[in-house]
């Protein structure tokens, strides 16, 4: 029996085209696996699937019926009831900016000057989130905020291959995959 089915759905945000007309169909008793790079979007698809995010143009099914004729109470249910999300999340501050947020420990240690926002900002080129410092926790993918958490996380310099900053980084995963 066919579950739910996305058809030709483009989504966009306001400044990123995310999907460009996918099709996938999730019949009852199937396992699938979704890979892509970070930011690929492949959570922005779960959501139009699940009728968390509304579609840009194009169709989503679930058991048969179009969601757009499914009621936000009645999809609310399905989504308790029925389909289960694990969601990737993290721990930051959402009324703070990606850079914002990788300088807190040294807003906190009141030594947000010059050199700690370089420091913040290296870090952010190191783990790959450079041109993401102005932007909300709520405007980036999972991964995208996994990797914020990190600059923040690393608030002084280690090895890279030190066992400290791997341990740091594994428990910060731990809770993620907790949260
Ligand atoms: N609410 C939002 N507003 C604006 N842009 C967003 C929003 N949510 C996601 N994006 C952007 O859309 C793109 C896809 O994000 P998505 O969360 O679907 O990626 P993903 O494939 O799940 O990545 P990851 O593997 O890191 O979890 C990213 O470029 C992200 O920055
Ligand atoms: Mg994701």
């Amino acid at each position: 029996m066919e579950l739910n089915r996305a058809e030709k759905v483009i989504k966009n945000y306001p400044d990123t085209e995310v999907l460009k007309g996918m099709d996938l169909t999730v019949r009852e008793g199937e396992f699938i696996g979704i890979m892509g790079k970070s930011g690929s979007g492949k959570t922005t698809l779960l959501k139009v699937m699940g009728m968390i995010e509304p579609v840009t143009d194009g169709k989503v099914f679930y058991e048969k019926d179009n969601v757009e004729r499914i009621s936000g109470r009645e999809a609310a249910r399905i989504r308790r009831e029925e389909l289960g999300f694990i969601f990737q999340e993290f721990f930051l501050m959402d009324s703070l900016t990606v850079l914002e947020n990788a300088m807190l420990p040294l807003l906190i240690g009141k030594k947000a000057d010059t050199a700690g926002k370089e420091r913040a900002r290296g870090f952010i080129r190191k783990f790959g989130i450079e041109g993401l410092e102005e932007k909300m926790p709520s405007e980036l993918s999972g991964g995208e905020r996994q990797r914020t958490a990190i600059c923040r996380a690393d608030d002084r310099p280690v090895r890279r291959d030190s066992k400290a900053q791997k341990d740091r980084i594994k428990s910060l995963i731990r809770r993620d995959s907790k949260a």
